[in-house]
């Protein structure tokens, strides 16, 4: 072999290596980074009926808020905080930010009452374990919010803040929508009592023709504006009929109560 042959093959190698070295670099920090995908467009906040979730409650639990001892939630609560595409689609698992409870030990007054679990389920979390609800909305969701919201704190916080400023349940009632297992409501008049109140088009989901949830969109600086057309809602068999109900939920008539308390025991 001569001299110059060796070097050009060692100069080869050398390239080699850097590139090799380069897109191992590369891999890694867009793991690290967030996994290709873009910035949101728009923050849908999406409030649930505990009169219509709780229905589907049959064993208690101490984590479903529809199992309380005081009853279920007489007002709407909140789902979660939605960083979603123009398009209909959303982000999700965004970051690799584990939910820490002790982070919103100080919101968990508020959590427990305006933001609980309604089930006994254990959602999946992103990163192939099953966590409580509120991990669930961090992981999958909250974590996309950047750079609007930047951590698990300030996107409960942030949840909280804007369900606060609009009192749907409160707009439903003044307009004569009380929960009531026997009337039913026409859509478009629950739709006008929130668009009076509050100047925002909220979307509804409907299980049968119970309200499910009601979902309010906002642009990154919490301005309300309509929520895409093509939402994650459109696409499912549960778009509400022109009359629904906005039902109440009575724990104790199936003896839930006194599970739970056989559970704390
Ligand atoms: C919304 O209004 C209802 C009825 O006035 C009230 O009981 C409830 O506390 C209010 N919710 C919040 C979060 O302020």
């Amino acid at each position: 072999m001569t001299m110059a042959l060796s070097i050009s093959i060692f100069a080869l190698l050398l390239i080699t290596f850097t590139v090799a070295v380069a897109s191992t670099a590369d891999v890694d920090s867009s793991l690290l980074l967030s996994s290709n995908q873009r910035e949101f467009d728009y923050f849908q906040l999406a409030l649930q009926w505990p009169g219509t979730y709780c229905r589907t409650t049959h064993k208690c639990c101490q984590k479903n808020g529809c199992c309380r001892n005081s009853g279920a939630p007489q007002h709407f609560t909140i789902h979660g905080l939605w960083p979603d595409y123009n398009d209909g689609t959303w982000p999700s698992c965004c970051t690799k930010s584990n939910f820490d409870e002790k982070e919103i030990s100080t919101l968990r007054k508020d959590l427990d009452e305006y933001w609980p679990s309604l089930s006994c389920g254990s959602p999946s979390s992103c990163h192939g374990h099953k966590g409580s609800f509120w991990g669930h909305e961090w992981e999958k969701h909250g974590t996309c919010s950047s750079p609007v919201v930047k951590d698990e704190y300030n996107y409960f916080r942030t949840g909280l803040t804007v369900y606060f400023k609009y009192n749907i349940t409160e707009a439903l009632s003044d307009a004569g929508y009380v929960p009531s297992n026997s009337e039913k409501y026409p859509l478009g008049g629950i739709i006008s009592a929130i668009e009076n109140a509050f100047h925002i088009s909220p979307t509804v989901v409907c299980s049968g023709d119970a309200v499910k949830e009601l979902n309010l969109c906002f642009y990154k600086d919490f301005k309300p504006r309509d929520c895409a057309t093509r939402s994650r809602m459109d696409n499912s068999k549960t778009s509400c009929p022109k009359f629904v109900s906005l039902p109440t939920y009575d724990s104790s008539r199936l003896g839930i109560v006194g599970a739970l308390e056989s559970f704390v025991i």
